[in-house]
């Protein structure tokens, strides 16, 4: 669990220090726990990447993206924190390169102080993760004094076998302790509320559960298209890129059991738990399971875009979903019979991370179909972009003659507006430095959710889509979606922060 303590000295080493991820989340995430104070004045930070670069432009570079990052000028503060940045031009097939970075990592150790202590950040092309790690160790990068640390962005594998070969690789040179495999989701701050709103509370945890509980529907609405990730998301598409990791971590915390303790141990063995009892789908009720989209023109936010098959690079005839609606059976006694709905897409019109709880309706309802209208007990939790906690009930309509009407009691103070993904960063990696694992995913988790995703993904693959594009550009999805939930009696709520059902 977080601890709030200053992390110990040490140097973070950034593979791809030229690319997006780092501009975008990671120099903007450690400036502001510079700002914060979070980070001692005995950190260096090595970028690595291709370019050739002097140290001063990697330093402008650094600031440049902070400043257009978190919309800022450049002050004494900033030019400070450049300071602790140094750079490493770097071609991943010379095993030269990793040997004159040893010499340097071994002087900054020195000139820093940090007793050795060391952080990999894998943050380039994945198919070089697990080259890097095993060129680490050969050239004795990894024979330190400190701690050793390997962070590790997604994707992690295409499927269950390259997942399994790429741990494989690392694991000749980190343990499963040393790993910190990153799912952005897990540093959100609504996300890590999860268990805290359900541990916390006498008043929901004896209510988890299915005597109590009707569905669940956790939906991750995008507006945004692939951008210039083409070449990656047409391999992946939405159920590799979001349901395997982000949906199906969001579904492990709200269905785990209490873990004994709060330690990083328990508390992945409860999620691991969850994993193991998704009911399995076998080809023949995939399609009564999962339904998936494509997106065609449109209009989102008021702006003309142009559909999938349309943008740049992405083959004509892809059969590349964008949209991925499902329904996941938790195979165990706290859960049976009770749907986990889940809802992500690209290009849709809202952006939006929700999870909705849908409460049965009482045994009696004594007021159903009397003057008014009686909704069911919603609980809502708002991921982003507002952060909040809405519990739907009902109450009597005032007036003399009654009836019912839908209230709502708030269970935040305030609505947060925040950028999440940056906020993510910023505490993944304090609890990097910090050695704490629990907001990371354990191989446990990667390989269960392969397993999970692996025969759709196969299934899907093999069965070109016959109506792709199926939703426009700016809608709420395909009509298939709202379909899966129909065959149950259920419909998506799909709520604006302060809106009554
Ligand atoms: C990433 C996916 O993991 O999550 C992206 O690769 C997606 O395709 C992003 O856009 C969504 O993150 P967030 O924090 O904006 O919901």
């Amino acid at each position: 669990m977080t601890i709030h303590q200053s992390p110990p000295s040490s140097v973070l080493v950034i593979f791809g220090a030229t690319g997006d991820l780092a501009k975008r989340k990671l120099y903007p995430a450690l400036f502001k726990l510079y700002q914060k104070g979070h980070l001692s004045e005995n950190f260096a930070v090595v970028g690595v990447a291709r370019r050739q670069l002097t140290v001063e432009q990697f330093r402008g570079s650094v600031i440049e993206s902070i400043r257009q990052t978190l919309n800022i000028d450049v002050d004494a503060n900033m030019d400070s924190f450049s300071r602790h940045f140094y750079y490493h031009p770097f071609d991943v097939d010379d095993d030269s390169a990793f040997s004159q970075l040893k010499d340097r990592l071994n002087e900054l150790d020195a000139r820093f102080n940090v007793s050795g202590n060391r952080i990999f950040y894998l943050a380039m092309a994945p198919r070089f993760f697990g080259t890097v790690a095993v060129k680490l160790k050969r050239a004795g990068l990894t024979n330190i004094r400190g701690w050793k640390r390997l962070v590790i962005e997604k994707p992690f594998g295409h499927d269950l076998r390259s997942a399994q070969q790429l741990n494989d690789d690392i694991l000749q040179v980190f343990t499963e302790n040393e790993i910190y495999r990153i799912d952005h989701y897990l540093g959100k701050e609504m996300v890590q509320n999860i268990e805290v709103i359900r541990f916390a509370n006498a008043l929901f945890e004896p209510l988890w559960n299915n005597r109590f509980i009707s569905n669940i529907q956790i939906t991750s609405n995008e507006t945004l298209g692939v951008g210039d990730r083409v070449n990656y998301f047409e391999k992946s598409g939405t159920l590799r890129d979001m349901v395997q990791n982000h949906m199906l971590q969001m579904v492990s915390l709200l269905a785990m059991e209490p873990p004994s303790r709060l330690n990083t141990e328990e508390i992945r063995s409860e999620k691991v738990k969850v994993l193991r009892s998704l009911r399995s789908l076998p080809p023949e009720e995939i399609d009564h399971y999962f339904v998936r989209g494509q997106y065609d023109e449109g209009f989102v936010n008021g702006e003309r875009v142009v559909g999938y098959r349309d943008e740049d690079r992405v083959d004509p005839h892809s059969n590349t979903e964008t949209f991925v609606a499902g329904k996941l059976m938790i195979d165990n006694f706290r859960w049976a019979g009770v749907p986990f709905y889940i809802k992500t897409g690209k290009r849709l019109a809202k952006k939006s991370t929700q999870i909705v709880v849908e409460f049965k309706d009482i045994p009696m309802n004594l007021y159903f179909n009397q003057s008014g209208q009686k909704g069911p007990n919603l609980l809502i939790m708002n991921i982003q972009p507002n952060e909040g906690m809405i519990l739907h009930l009902n109450a009597k309509k005032p007036g003399p003659k009654g009836g019912t009407t839908p209230i709502s009691l708030e269970l935040t103070h305030h609505p947060v507006h925040t950028m999440n993904s940056r906020e993510s960063y910023e505490s993944l990696l304090l609890d990097c430095m910090l050695g704490d694992t629990t907001n990371f995913t354990s191989w446990d988790e990667v390989a269960l959710s392969w397993i999970y995703v692996d025969p759709i993904s196969l299934f899907w693959s093999n069965q070109k889509s016959q109506d792709f594009p199926n939703y426009k550009a700016g809608s709420i999805g395909p009509q298939s979606s709202h379909d899966l939930l129909a065959k149950d009696g259920f419909h998506w709520w799909s709520l604006p922060y302060n809106e009554k059902p």
